[in-house]
């Protein structure tokens, strides 16, 4: 497959935007055409769900789902004991009833009372538990990144049939991200062509993790060869994919979102390790995307250095030739959560649209030149898209900062998922998709090579 020589233009930059995904992943704006005008907040109807791994994550989405009325966790399961406390916790803090507790994932498959499932285990387990769970009927939520493996990716695909099945990139319903498409790459504002793409996630730590006293583990059972390899599960590569499959997953899963959710065609990379302590992944990480339409992104993490001019830890830079927006999903310098997205224009540009589009703040840039030093932020929409039913203006206040969490909305989608049989809008095909460019760009590291990705990659056959 070989890359175009043309530059992308908008209009074929939009075209294969559109063009995303055929079965579900429609963009926000394209889905707000489908979405009936009712509150998704007003539907009180039950769902009962079962939840698979309450460690961090795990709780962090029972907190959320449990803010969609109707959703109750009636069954909990995690190796770890003192992990299903804190889930009871979880429930008891939030006025509900303690759920049934399974050590064994096999045996919550079994309980009757559950209407889905949602699976918050390591990467290693997101296959094995889904497939079981397809196996046994249910509907599936499963955290990203979708798999260890492509292969297994796959799959999860073929075992799911008819059921249901959402990955949890989230940030495909933070309503910044929503917003930032629709208003300046969609509309035009950051240009005809569109060349360049750079992302970064870095932190300052070692990502490790100290073991739980006197926690008592079937290991052997369940692949872990110790109790460091269970709490630090990242570091290993049987386990994980490490930056890439952990962080780097969520930017390129927006960054596939926003090229039309097809695959890069190139990838190259250069890992290591900078925490000697015997993990076996890559802990810094650099590579090179080739998309599509000579569309370049560059992908940095590491874990020595968190200095980010733009945001707090990550952020994504998306270059066009007649300006730059830069998104930063967990703050930014300006100390407020509020404002997550910037456009700079490129000097000589009129600016009669631009100054219109959203607020505009004074950026110090320091000693960046004057052109740059005013912003337009990603404000509050006029009336573009829906997520997960609800409208994008009702999606955040007057200063631009979201109303909801995201991890909420993923759970609203997929209470309609269930009920209604509605495609959730991070589908199974999506989660494929994103996790291509996180495990291949792994792979391209580890080969240091340009890793050409093979034609037909997404497809099951
Ligand atoms: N979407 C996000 O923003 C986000 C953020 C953090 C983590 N995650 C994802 O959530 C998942 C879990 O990550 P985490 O940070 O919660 O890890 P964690 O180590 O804190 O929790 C994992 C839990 O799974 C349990 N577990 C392990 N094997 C099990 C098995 N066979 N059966 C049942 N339970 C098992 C562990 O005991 C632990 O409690 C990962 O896939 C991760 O990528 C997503």
């Amino acid at each position: 497959m070989g890359v175009g020589r043309e530059g992308i233009s908008r209009r074929s930059f939009l075209r294969v935007a559109g063009a995303a995904a055929g079965t579900a992943a429609l963009s926000g704006v394209a889905r707000a055409a489908e979405e009936t005008a009712a509150d998704p907040s007003a539907d009180k109807r039950p769902l009962k769900l079962g939840i698979i791994g309450t460690g961090w994550q795990g709780k962090v989405l029972m907190k959320n789902a449990l803010k969609v009325p109707g959703i109750e966790f009636v069954a909990i399961c995690d190796i770890v004991s003192t992990r299903m406390d804190q889930a009871q916790q979880v429930l008891t803090d939030g006025g509900r009833e303690k759920a049934k507790t399974y050590a064994d994932y096999h045996e919550l498959l079994k309980d009757k009372n559950i209407q889905a499932v949602v699976i918050a285990t390591p990467l290693h387990m997101h296959a094995p538990i889904a497939i079981d769970a397809f196996k046994a009927g249910f509907d599936v939520f499963c955290e990203k990144c979708m798999a260890r493996t492509i292969d297994e990716c796959k799959a999860m695909l073929t075992a799911k049939g008819d059921h249901m099945l959402q990955i949890g990139h989230h940030l495909r319903y933070h309503p910044i991200y929503h917003i930032a498409k629709a208003r300046f790459i969609d509309s035009g504002l950051l240009g005809d062509r569109i060349n360049n793409i750079h992302c970064a996630w870095n932190r300052n730590g070692a990502w490790r993790k100290a073991p739980e006293e006197g926690v008592q583990v079937p290991f052997g059972q369940w692949g872990f060869a110790n109790p460091d390899e269970l709490w630090n599960w990242r570091l290993y590569k049987k386990f994980s994919g490490g930056l890439m499959t952990e962080l780097a997953s969520h930017q390129l899963d927006v960054m596939n979102w926003y090229l039309g959710d097809q695959p890069p065609v190139a990838i190259s990379g250069v890992g290591r390790i900078d925490n000697k302590d015997g993990r076996t992944i890559f802990d810094n990480v650099h590579l090179i995307y080739e998309y599509p339409s000579d569309v370049q992104m560059t992908y940095e993490s590491i874990t020595t250095n968190a200095f980010n001019p733009y945001g707090w830890e990550a952020y994504e830079m998306i270059q066009g030739n007649k300006g730059t927006l830069i998104l930063t999903h967990l703050g930014n310098p300006l100390g407020t959560t509020s404002r997550m997205g910037y456009m700079f224009l490129e000097p000589g540009q009129s600016q009669a649209l631009w100054m219109m589009t959203a607020p505009k703040v004074k950026f110090d840039t320091g000693n960046l030149r004057k052109e740059y030093t005013q912003a337009v932020v990603v404000g509050k929409p006029a009336a573009e898209g829906q997520i997960a039913g609800f409208k994008l203006s009702d999606l955040v206040d007057a200063e631009g900062k979201p109303t909801k969490e995201t991890y909420e909305l993923e759970f609203y989608d997929f209470k309609r998922a269930v009920l209604d049989r509605k495609e959730p809008f991070c589908n199974g095909e999506v989660g494929l998709k994103s996790a291509i460019p996180a495990l291949l760009g792994y792979e391209a590291m580890e080969k240091q090579a340009r890793l050409v990705v093979p034609e037909g990659i997404t497809s099951l056959k």
